[in-house]
């Protein structure tokens, strides 16, 4: 399965949701995460991503080893999402910035 990392915060670019084919992205506030059981593993979300949030499961970085169990947890009870929008008004800015779990919205 594949895992949306701390990048996607505040970003929210959705490019990813576009190439998805089982539409497996699910939306917050400010974060979007990917359902482990129905993502299927095409890749094909990872490339897109402007802000290089998308990993494959077994690529997460150390350091954002929790967001495997937030992307599974979070899209339970998050809406799908299946067509782009805008990213966020302050995307550019937040694209790279560290330590952005804790500005995670529910
Ligand atoms: Fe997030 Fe990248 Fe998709 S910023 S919404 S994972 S395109």
């Amino acid at each position: 399965t594949f895992v949306i990392g701390e990048n996607c915060i505040k970003c929210k670019y959705t490019d990813c949701v576009e190439v998805c084919p089982v539409d497996c992205f699910y939306e917050g506030p400010n974060f979007l995460v990917i359902h482990p059981d129905e993502c299927i593993d095409c890749a094909l979300c990872e490339p897109e991503c402007p802000a290089n949030a998308i990993f494959s499961e077994d690529e997460v970085p150390d350091d954002q080893q929790e967001y495997i169990e937030l992307n599974a947890e979070l899209a339970e009870v998050w809406p799908n999402i299946t067509e782009k929008k805008d990213p966020l008004p302050d995307a550019e800015e937040w694209d790279g910035k560290k330590g952005k779990l804790d500005l995670l919205e529910r």
